[in-house]
Order: structure tokens, then sequence, then C-alpha cells
């Protein structure tokens, strides 16, 4: 289980936008997810489409964090039911079309039943947020509770990846995302002020590393939000090359015309029907990888 935080010190540059984006992309790839909506805003929670009835959020277990468990509290994302929709009517057509070619290639037959068996086991689950994750978000955490995370997330079985969406400061939730993280991601908007907050984001992410978790890496900086026809724009993202190096992940994320839409009707971009998302869906994808091969 891999488990990724999705950074940034400002706010609005794309967080919680790029973590459902990756969620999407996880679960098309047949993943089991896990979100951790640790913004007390609950934006993530809300474009996952859940129904948190009999459920604990976030904020609790954190408190109760001998006694909780994330695998008894994660709610479904309506996302899953259509994605395993998908799957099924694929595995249906490919039933059909074994049929008509009467066993002659069957062994590609086969290898395409694995992968849609394989792409069936997806499904995406949030441990959903709420306001009273603010008590944490301290700028003086002790190290008691900087733990509280990585506790509750030792215990949790059946994902592949977590992803924790982080609120917009480096106080005490963003600190304790970073303990309980193989690895965190920084998303930064290719503007003046982003470029220069995610500097200092990047500094603050190396302070913690030598004092609190010698082990965590740096998956990357994300651009997002980016317009290739805006001057300055493209010298943004050239000064973040130059600044962060091999640490700017390619693909670079453009400005999507179809996202708000996307995200108010609670959809996985992955499966929104429009050519643009259609290419967002494919980049999301190549950032995925990426970041999980860092
Ligand atoms: N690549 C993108 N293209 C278009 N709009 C985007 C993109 N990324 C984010 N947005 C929009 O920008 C706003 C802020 O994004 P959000 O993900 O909420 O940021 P954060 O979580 O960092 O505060 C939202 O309205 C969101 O829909
Ligand atoms: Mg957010």
């Amino acid at each position: 289980m891999q488990v990724v935080s999705i950074s940034s010190l400002k706010g609005g540059v794309g967080k919680t936008s790029v973590t459902l984006g990756l969620a999407s992309a996880a679960l098309d790839a047949g993943l089991r997810t896990l979100v951790v909506d640790l913004d007390p805003h609950a934006d993530a929670s809300t474009g996952l489409g859940i129904n948190p009835a009999g459920r604990e959020p976030i904020g609790l277990m954190l408190k109760n964090v001998r006694r909780s468990s994330i695998n008894a509290n994660a709610v479904p994302s309506s996302w899953t039911e259509r994605h395993q929709k998908i799957v099924r009517s694929v595995q249906a057509s490919q039933s059909d079309s074994k049929d008509d070619a009467a066993a002659s290639d069957s062994e590609e037959a086969d290898a395409g039943e694995s992968k849609t068996a394989e792409l069936a086991e997806g499904r995406l689950d949030v441990a959903y947020g709420s306001a009273f994750t603010g008590i944490y978000d301290r700028p003086d955490l002790r190290l008691r509770d900087l733990k509280r995370l990585k506790t509750v997330l030792s215990r949790v079985t059946g994902y592949d990846l977590v992803l924790i969406d982080c609120p917009p400061s480096l106080n005490g939730l963003t600190r304790m995302a970073w303990y309980a993280s193989d690895k965190v991601l920084l998303v930064a908007e290719t503007s003046l002020f982003s470029v220069a907050g995610t500097e200092r984001t990047m500094r603050a992410l190396n302070m913690f590393r030598r004092e609190f978790a010698p082990s965590i890496q740096t998956a990357g900086v994300v651009a997002n939000k980016y317009r290739p026809e805006s001057g300055e724009h493209q010298f943004r993202l050239q000064e973040m090359s130059t600044m962060f190096g091999d640490a700017l992940l390619s693909p670079v994320l453009p400005d999507i015309p179809d996202w708000q839409q996307i995200q108010g009707a609670a959809h996985a971009v992955h499966q929104w029907p429009t050519e643009s998302a259609r290419l967002s869906a494919v980049l999301l994808s190549e950032l995925l990888e990426a970041v999980r091969n860092k």
C-alpha cells in the first residue's frame, strides 16, 4: 500500500482536483484506492459523491486513535458503482465476441478476461472530511499528535493506494499527512505567487524530512491549470523547470474547460463523455503512473 499526500501551502491551486483526478485514474486502472480527506472544508468528500450515514469522519478517527478503524468507517464513492457497470458491460461484450470467435483465438480472449477481472477489483472509498479535523490544524502540534494518522493508517488493509488531500497550510494537518506518507506530491499553478509558495513548501518538506521522517520522498511538483497560449504561464513553467529540475513532473495539467462541471456533478473525469475530459483523463493516468513510479 502506497501512501501519497497531495499538498501546497496555497489554496485554490488544485490539490483537491488533482487528488480527485488521480483517484479517477486509479479506479480506471483497477486499483483499490482510499482517499483520506484531511481538509476541514471536505471538498474531496463532496466531489466523490458519498453518503456517509452511520460512519465516522476522519477527524473523529484521529481523536480516538487507539480504537478507531478506517476500514469500518470508509465510505464507498458513487464512482465505484459506475466503474463496475462499465467493466461489466465490457465483460459482457467480450463474452459475446468470444462466442463469435468460437475459441479460434482463445488465448487472446483469456488475456482480455483476466484484465477485466483485475479492473473489476477496482474500488474507491473515502475516509471523509469534516470541520472537526480543524482541531489538529495548529502550528504547534506535538509529536504525539503528529503520529495520529500514521497510526490509524498502519491498521488499514485491502487498498493498493492511499491519497491524502491536504488543507492549504503547513500547519498540523499537512504535517500529520506528511508523517504518514511514503511520498508527497506538490501542486502548483504557473503563476508568480504559486511558484514562490511551492519553493517555500519544498524547503519546509526538506526540513520536515530531516527532522521527523527521513524516508518520505518527494513525488515531485505538478503544474496545474496551465494555459499554453499565455506568455506569463510559459515563463513561469520555464522558471519552475529551472527551479525544480527533475522534480517538475510530466505531464503538465492544462486548464480544463469542463473541470468545474465534472466536479459539480460529482463525477470521475474518466467517466465523463466529452473529448476534453477524455484528453484530461489520459494526462491524469500518465500523472498517476509518474507519481507511483517516482
Ligand atoms: N486543471 C484545472 N482546470 C480547470 N479548473 C481547475 C483545474 N484544477 C482546479 N481547477 C478549479 O480551480 C478551483 C480550485 O481547485 P481546488 O482543487 O479546489 O484547489 P485546492 O484544493 O488547492 O484549494 C476549483 O474551482 C477547481 O474546479
Ligand atoms: Mg482543496
